[in-house]
């Protein structure tokens, strides 16, 4: 594949629309010969099955149930740990009780839950994968069989063998006119979908340096302290509840946190960068023993030669940032400030981001992006368009873990070297059961292995 290719936006212009919709027609003819699974006009509830019940799992069903094109109700949940379903359950059932319909028999535990969640739907139904992302393939290639449509979590790969393993799905997803979104909800954002097309008007020049920032403390589960004798749970299971300690299961904070942001800036400038350097280290770690840096200066770098810096700090008592900026060669740009949303998008005439400068601003505030992602899959999926953002989410993940592999080895990193990359993290996944192995041990201290950079530089630990 093109690393560089570019990534389609939501939003074209009339223009870009005119120049596309020959093209689409004769891509509707085609889709409509591939039978459509599942939804009809005559049968037009869609079910849901949540699998992975944390934070995001809840959040994402709640979106999902927000959407008001027609019926959709949650039917299924499945979860490797009993009380974080029993919670999602609650929450979700306080806040749409008419719109959960979960009885017990429909609510699965174990690392075979997924299968039985997934089961209890039909072709053309919606499988929400919001468990640590080590596991997505496992579970998409699992939806495809079923014919269903899907959102995801992003990241949506760690690594790439499993980055490999999700392009050939994507194909095999598209070819069964499956409906996949990908919750990288920013390329859903209305002022971001704004300011790029500004760009590509050609209001900023060309886009020569992007930077991205996300420093602020301790977050998530990316600083772990050794398990303790009170750690009742098997070696896997409390990997997992700590997932951002452990590359195989999330990519680390790297790949968890940073993933917005380098996508964002890739959007901007609408192409994917070809390779990354970068330094990285641990600084107070204290008695933790996960396999987190606390900081990371990335550099990529775009077949242009232009650049994206990222700096990404996980620490107390320093400077705190989170933002996306752009520089042109006729100005600069906000892409995101304070947070995903509302992107706060205005262009300046200078390099210097003051009031004084701003030539344009996104007014008002946009609509929320994570609701926006769902309308926008839902859309797709009870009128019957193409759908497919499993590529731009892989590409997307695996341009993370190249910039967090260059820091993790010390290395210069290219695309084709982490796409074709043979340290798979974690490769019996599929297999995984209450009584498995973890893919990572600690040694008899306790540590578990960590990248060390300059020393280990073909493989990430
Ligand atoms: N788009 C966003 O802005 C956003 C925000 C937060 C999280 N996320 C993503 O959502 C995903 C989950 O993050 P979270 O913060 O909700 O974590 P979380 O720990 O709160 O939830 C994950 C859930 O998945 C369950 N789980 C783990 N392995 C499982 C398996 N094999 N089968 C079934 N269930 C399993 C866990 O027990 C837990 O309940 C991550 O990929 C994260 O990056 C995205």
């Amino acid at each position: 594949m093109n690393p560089t290719e570019p990534n389609t936006p939501f939003l074209t212009t009339r223009r870009e629309f005119l120049k596309t919709s020959t093209k689409a027609v004769a891509g509707a003819a085609l889709v409509s010969a591939i039978s459509r699974p599942g939804y009809t006009a005559e049968s037009n509830t869609i079910q849901i099955a949540l699998i992975g019940c944390g934070g995001r799992g809840t959040g994402a069903a709640a979106d999902a149930l927000s959407d008001k094109s027609g019926p959709i109700k949650l039917v299924a949940m499945a979860d490797v740990f009993a009380d974080r379903l029993k919670g999602s359950y609650a929450e979700i059932k306080k806040n749409f009780k008419d719109q959960v319909d979960v009885p017990e028999d429909r609510q699965f535990v174990g690392f075979d839950a997924y299968k039985k969640a997934m089961d209890c739907l039909k072709p053309g139904d919606i499988a929400i994968f919001a468990t640590p992302p080590g596991f997505r393939w496992v579970h998409f290639t699992y939806a495809i069989e079923k014919g269903l449509n899907v959102f995801m979590e992003k990241p949506v790969t760690v690594d790439g063998p499993t980055t490999r393993k999700m392009l050939k799905l994507a194909e095999d997803a598209k070819a069964k006119n499956l409906k996949v979104g990908v919750g990288l909800m920013c390329r859903h954002s209305t002022a971001r979908a704004e300011l790029l097309q500004r760009i590509k008007d050609g209001q900023m020049g060309d886009i020569l340096l992007l930077r991205a920032y996300r420093m602020h403390g301790p977050v998530g589960s990316a600083f772990t302290s050794p398990k303790t004798e009170n750690d009742k749970m098997s070696e896997l299971l409390w990997q997992i509840q700590h997932f951002h300690s452990f590359l195989w299961a999330s990519g680390g904070c790297y790949s968890d946190f940073y993933i917005h942001h380098i996508d964002e800036c890739c959007w901007m400038k609408d192409a994917w960068p070809i390779k990354a350097q970068a330094i990285a280290g641990r600084h107070y770690r204290g008695d933790c023993i996960d396999q987190n840096m606390d900081n990371y200066s990335v550099e990529y770098t775009f077949a242009d030669g232009a650049k994206l810096f990222l700096e990404g700090r996980t620490m107390t008592g320093c400077h705190e940032e989170f933002a996306s900026l752009a520089h042109g060669s006729k100005g600069s740009a906000i892409i995101s400030n304070n947070g995903h949303y509302p992107a706060p998008c205005r262009i300046f005439k200078g390099q210097n981001f003051v009031d004084q400068d701003v030539v344009w601003k996104f007014p008002g505030n946009e609509p929320n992006p994570y609701r926006t992602e769902w309308n926008h899959l839902i859309d797709a999926i009870r009128n019957d368009k193409p759908y497919n953002e499993v590529v731009r989410g892989a590409t997307a993940s695996l341009v993370t873990s190249m910039g967090r592999m260059a820091a993790h080895t010390g290395e210069i990193i290219t695309y084709d070297q982490i796409l074709n990359s043979t340290h798979e993290f974690a490769p019996a996944i599929q297999d995984f059961t209450m009584t498995s192995a973890a893919p990572v041990l600690a040694d008899a201290k306790g540590l578990y292995p960590i990248p060390q950079p300059g020393k280990v530089t073909d493989r990430e630990y």
